[in-house]
């Protein structure tokens, strides 16, 4: 099975867990950048506006075409109890091409349901597998088994 995790990360969490997915299932990885500047502390207010607004915004041309995976996996920060702004736009412009989907997000709170229901509502397909991991867990390295589990339940 073909395998692409696709991800966007503004300050470095998601891009930790994408990594270590990757790592355990030993596939592709593509990580999609934003071209609105979101460092600092305007970039972050930027990101609250736009996120409330449900915005899109505008990625770099991707690399990989989801059409040519068997499963994406998709990981965003939560947003606004919901998925960045940057990952809208990705799947607004390409779920068309989605085979299989699998989810993950990590987010300051416990709270991951309104994440998945909009990349449900967006992608109009119901992922194979979800993964929630908070800012917490990262730091402290807790989240290993949670990624182990996921990893199980995708393939
Ligand atoms: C614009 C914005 C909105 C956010 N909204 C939420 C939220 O609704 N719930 C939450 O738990 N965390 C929220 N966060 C925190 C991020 O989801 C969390 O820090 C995440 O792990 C960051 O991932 P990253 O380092 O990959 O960018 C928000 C962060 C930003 C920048």
């Amino acid at each position: 099975m073909k395998i692409l995790v696709v991800f966007y990360s503004r300050t470095g969490n998601t891009r930790i867990v994408a990594e270590e997915i990757r790592n355990g299932l030993d596939c592709d990885i593509e990580e999609i950048i934003d071209k609105q500047k979101r460092s600092g502390i305007l970039g972050y207010w930027r990101s609250v506006y736009d996120a409330i607004r449900k915005k899109e915004t505008v990625l770099e041309k991707i690399k990989n075409d989801p059409e040519d995976f068997d499963l994406l996996i998709i990981g965003t920060p939560v947003w606004n109890r919901n998925v960045s702004v940057p990952i809208r736009t990705y799947i607004t412009q390409n779920h068309a091409k989605f085979n299989k989907l699998a989810f993950f997000c990590t987010a300051t709170g416990p709270n991951f349901e309104g994440a998945i229901k909009g990349i449900t509502e967006l992608s109009n397909m119901s992922p194979i597998a979800t993964l929630g991991i908070r800012a917490k867990e990262i730091k402290d390295r807790s989240y290993q088994s949670k990624i182990q589990e996921f990893v199980k339940a995708v393939q």
